[in-house]
């Protein structure tokens, strides 16, 4: 059997015969032409059937094809700039895999709540095709970054024993004989603990959230990578966090430019993404707040609406770090020179996209966590392994967590989160 060829390896193939292997994904004819647009999911190949060119046969298997009929198509490649690609197909065999019949999804525009009905389908699209693909780039990303950096990936549970991000959002199940138990919100205090056995680490994979409210920026399941590092403050962690995103956008803007395009993505707003990024401290926010005639009340959280007219003030992603401890998790360490704040850091991307990073520096000391966590109505049992942090072998640690489809939503300049991931879990959706 001759090696599968596909659309991505063609620039080896020019003038020589191939079979590729595909879906028709759209076709027009001119009397005796028959211009086939093949999609191999590597690409896009325009194959040019002469009727004087192939038998009989041949040319009706062409006409039979309807969209996303697969197919099987043999012919020489040559270059041809005005083609998608680059390249073109002159066809002497056509052999049909299977037809489709009444594909659902035509070139006409579906309503958006037709669309996710038919996922399974809708992946197929060009542009759907072009997020999934950044996606996975972005995850590559994500991985060299940390990896280049020794840090060691550290996989946490998915089901928990406890909260890790208030209880509000909490997915519970029953669990056996054992009780209760939930589907995990964040890996992070697994990660505390990966990061006193390993020094650096960092956790990669699905958390879950039972959001109620229905944003455009919230799913109930999505994915979360999140470094831990052992000695590090809030300024290691905002200086970690610049440096990987500035990574991340930078390897997309290089590697992934056909697919910006098909996104029709400004991509002058991308380039700007180098570091230093901007540091303002949450009573700055507030400060630009007021000023910008909104009626905000200090120790309140940002809303996302406040997080849009904070970062429209500037051109690339903007670190807000010190918010009023009553807004922010129990384990937060508080500032030594003002208790009421939290040395915490949200990262909110430009271009209204809200937050994308939320990370802090870790609270270390025993008495204080455990004070914390009484206060914050957490039952303490589930978290003394975590409190064991504190009593053997202590440090200043810090870390955070960067959303993948927000992330992705950004860097794509895609409206809503349910396109950043192959098959969105929301509030009002668990299908297909
Ligand atoms: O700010 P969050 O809740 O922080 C944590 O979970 C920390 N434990 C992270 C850490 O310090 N290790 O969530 C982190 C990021 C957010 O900035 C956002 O990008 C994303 O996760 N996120 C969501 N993405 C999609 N849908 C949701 N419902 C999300 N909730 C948070
Ligand atoms: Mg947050």
């Amino acid at each position: 059997m001759r090696p599968q060829v596909y659309i991505s390896d063609l620039s080896k193939h020019v003038g020589k015969s191939v079979t590729l292997k595909g879906w028709l994904y759209h076709r027009r004819s001119s009397g005796k032409v028959k211009f086939l647009i093949l999609r191999d999911g590597t690409g896009y190949l325009q194959c040019v059937v002469f009727k004087g060119n192939v038998s009989t046969e041949v040319f009706e298997n062409a006409e039979k094809l309807t969209q996303e009929s697969s197919f099987e198509i043999t012919g020489a490649v040559k270059l041809e700039p005005r083609a998608v690609g680059g390249y073109e197909l002159d066809a002497v065999d056509v052999k049909i895999i299977s037809i489709s019949s009444e594909y659902p999804i035509t070139p006409k525009e579906h309503g958006i709540e037709f669309l996710i009905d038919h996922r399974h389908l809708w992946v197929r699209s060009k542009k759907q095709v072009a997020v999934l693909k950044i996606r996975h780039r972005i995850v590559k990303a994500i991985r060299d970054f940390f990896d280049m950096r020794g840090f060691v990936l550290f996989d946490p549970p998915i089901i928990t024993p406890n909260a890790c991000e208030g209880t509000s959002t909490l997915f519970e199940f029953d669990y056996f004989d054992l009780g209760k138990a939930y589907l995990t919100q964040s890996g992070q205090l697994y990660a505390e603990a990966g990061a006193l056995a390993l020094g650096k680490v960092y956790t990669f994979g699905p958390t879950f959230r039972a959001e109620k409210s229905k944003t455009r920026r919230h799913l109930t399941e999505f994915w979360m990578v999140e470094p831990e590092m052992a000695f590090y403050d809030l300024d290691d962690n905002m200086d970690l966090a610049e440096e990987f995103l500035e990574y991340i956008v930078q390897t997309v803007l290089t590697e992934m430019r056909p697919e910006l395009e098909i996104l029709e993505r400004d991509v002058t707003k991308l380039e700007n993404i180098k570091r230093p990024f901007p540091r303002i401290s949450y009573d700055e926010a507030v400060q630009i707040l007021l000023e910008s005639g909104i009626d905000f009340e200090w120790g309140n959280d940002l809303g996302g609406g406040d997080e849009t007219i904070i970062s429209d003030k500037f051109d690339r992603p903007v670190m807000v770090h010190r918010y009023p401890s009553q807004v922010k998790a129990f384990y937060m360490k508080r500032d030594p020179k003002n208790d009421k704040l939290a040395l915490a850091v949200d990262v909110l991307a430009p271009e209204g996209y809200g937050e994308i990073i939320g990370g802090s520096q870790r609270e270390d000391d025993l008495d204080k966590l455990l004070h914390r966590i009484k206060e914050h109505n957490l039952p303490q049992e589930s978290f003394e392994w975590y409190l064991d942090l504190r009593r053997y072998g202590s440090v200043p640690h810090s870390g955070f967590g960067l959303g993948l489809e927000r992330t992705v939503s950004w860097i794509c300049g895609i409206e809503h989160l349910r396109e950043a991931i192959p098959f969105p879990r929301m509030i009002y959706r668990n299908t297909p």
